[in-house]
């Protein structure tokens, strides 16, 4: 018999079924609450509790420090796939055919190009505007380019269209604004080179010498960008569902997307977490300080790159990164003793007990910033860089969203203001 939950207000009883997930996750469906309540609704600020979707992309048991992307875990897409052979799998449901994976890679290929104008707005920009800012104008600018794109009707195809075109350029506008941004001319894209390597010349090349590509470097942005690439309904992936279900265009739902992932609870925290590394070095290395300072309540001060909201155990990510940050040091023969302080944290507040009552562990995001470093990415461009591995995630949910028909997404409030009132003309208002 389906499993069901009574619900009782005052006197009455109501029935609420129970959704079962394929990991045997479950759900109250108050789909029907203020119907059969007569205006009741639920209360959960940060949706600490609400489902807002069954999905099918990606499984994560926070307490158990499970993450899997369409049924594969994500130790064993981060040791053996690659970034574009994930987004496919992402985004269509299936790991690709060879067939499959060289049209998909092909057709990338094809528009790694953007228009000249963009590269004039970045011209434009104020010399310290921060990167992600202008990364989520110019994905929404975008639309402005491919008018067709707002057509919420348009076909299969030409949806693909805009999904390829998203893959395609986001490598060249990322590399692009830091170019601009060093007052550097851009490089173009070398549409001879994987996706990866490409993008590491745009970004790190001159038009004046060669690039050759690191392998150990390109290795280490691949599996970077593998771990990122998505994490179920997080703060900007319901927005990119959000923005999208109102039907406006996938562009401007991604840019949304970048918006949310900016702030330092989400993806800015990579930045933050060197920044707060190297204060905690010019302050003398005294790293316990800061651990009592992350403690103490009254001082807003938090332990950036640790704690989440889903993970209640090791972020399984962030075990894969600590390991890659060690073997990408000394591949590179580079001994940062930022990664010491890092190390040092995460040794003591694992056996502390603010941080272990409150399962507190580090997160993808805390050895992250120490490889992007080691690599040559400055500081400001590592939550861009969270961004561009987490294009094919957003993509992949707004896909979903779309084919399922969701409705508009709109949550209710319980409304604790004024209840009605006079209006008062100025002069007869109170001082
Ligand atoms: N340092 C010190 N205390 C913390 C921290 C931290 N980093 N994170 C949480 N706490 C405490 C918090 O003060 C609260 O204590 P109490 O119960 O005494 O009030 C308790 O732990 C629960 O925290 P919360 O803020 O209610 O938890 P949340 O689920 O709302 O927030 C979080 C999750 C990730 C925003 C939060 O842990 C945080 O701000 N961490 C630092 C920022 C960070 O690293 N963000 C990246 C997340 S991973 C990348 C991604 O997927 O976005």
């Amino acid at each position: 018999m389906a499993e069901k939950v009574v619900l009782k207000i005052k006197k009455k009883e109501i029935e609420l079924p129970v959704i079962t997930g394929s990991e045997k996750e479950k759900g109250i469906d108050i789909s029907k609450l203020r119907a059969s309540t007569g205006g009741y609704t639920t209360y959960d600020v940060g949706y600490k509790n609400t489902g807002a979707t069954t999905s099918a992309i990606t499984f994560l048991d926070g307490e158990k420090g499970i993450l899997r992307y369409r049924g594969y875990p994500i130790e064993q897409l981060a040791e053996k796939s690659s970034f574009l052979e994930v987004a496919y799998l992402l985004i269509y449901g299936e790991l690709p055919t060879k067939t499959q994976f060289t049209d998909f890679t092909g057709s990338i290929s094809k528009h790694t190009l953007v228009h000249e104008d963009i590269r004039k707005f970045l011209d434009n920009y104020p010399e310290r505007t921060h990167p992600m800012g202008q990364l989520s104008a110019m994905i929404c600018s975008l639309a402005a380019f491919y008018p067709d794109s707002l057509d919420v009707n348009r076909g299969e195809e030409e949806v693909n269209d805009t999904v390829i075109r998203l893959l395609a350029k986001l490598p060249t506008l990322v590399s692009w604004i830091y170019k601009r941004s060093q007052g550097h001319p851009v490089i173009y894209p070398d549409n001879s080179l994987g996706y990866v390597e490409n993008f590491l010349k745009m970004f790190f090349g001159y038009p004046t010498e060669e690039y050759k590509v690191d392998p150990i470097i390109a290795k280490a942005m691949q599996k970077l960008l593998i771990l990122h690439a998505d994490h179920e309904q997080n703060c900007s992936t319901s927005t990119v569902r959000i923005v999208g279900s109102s039907h406006a265009p996938l562009y401007a739902a991604i840019s949304a997307g970048i918006s949310a992932l900016w702030g330092p609870r989400h993806g800015g925290a990579n930045q933050s977490v060197i920044e707060m590394l190297q204060n905690i070095q010019s302050d003398g290395g005294d790293y316990k300080k800061w651990i009592e300072k992350a403690k103490d309540k009254k001082d807003p001060f938090r332990l950036m790159g640790f704690g989440h909201r889903v993970y209640k155990n090791f972020d399984p990510r962030a075990k894969i990164i600590k390991k890659a940050s060690d073997d990408v040091l000394k591949k590179l023969g580079i001994n940062d003793p930022l990664l010491d302080i890092a190390k040092n944290l995460e040794r003591i507040t694992l056996k502390d007990d603010y941080f272990v009552s409150r399962k507190l562990y580090p997160n993808v995001d805390f050895y992250s910033g120490i490889i992007y470093k080691a690599i040559g990415f400055p500081t400001e461009m590592f939550t861009v860089l969270f961004a561009l591995g987490r294009l094919p995630g957003w993509i992949a949910q707004w896909k979903e969203m779309m084919t399922e028909k969701q409705p508009i997404g709109r949550p209710r409030q319980i409304y604790t203001g004024q209840t009605e009132r006079k209006y008062a003309p100025i002069s007869k208002r109170k001082k």
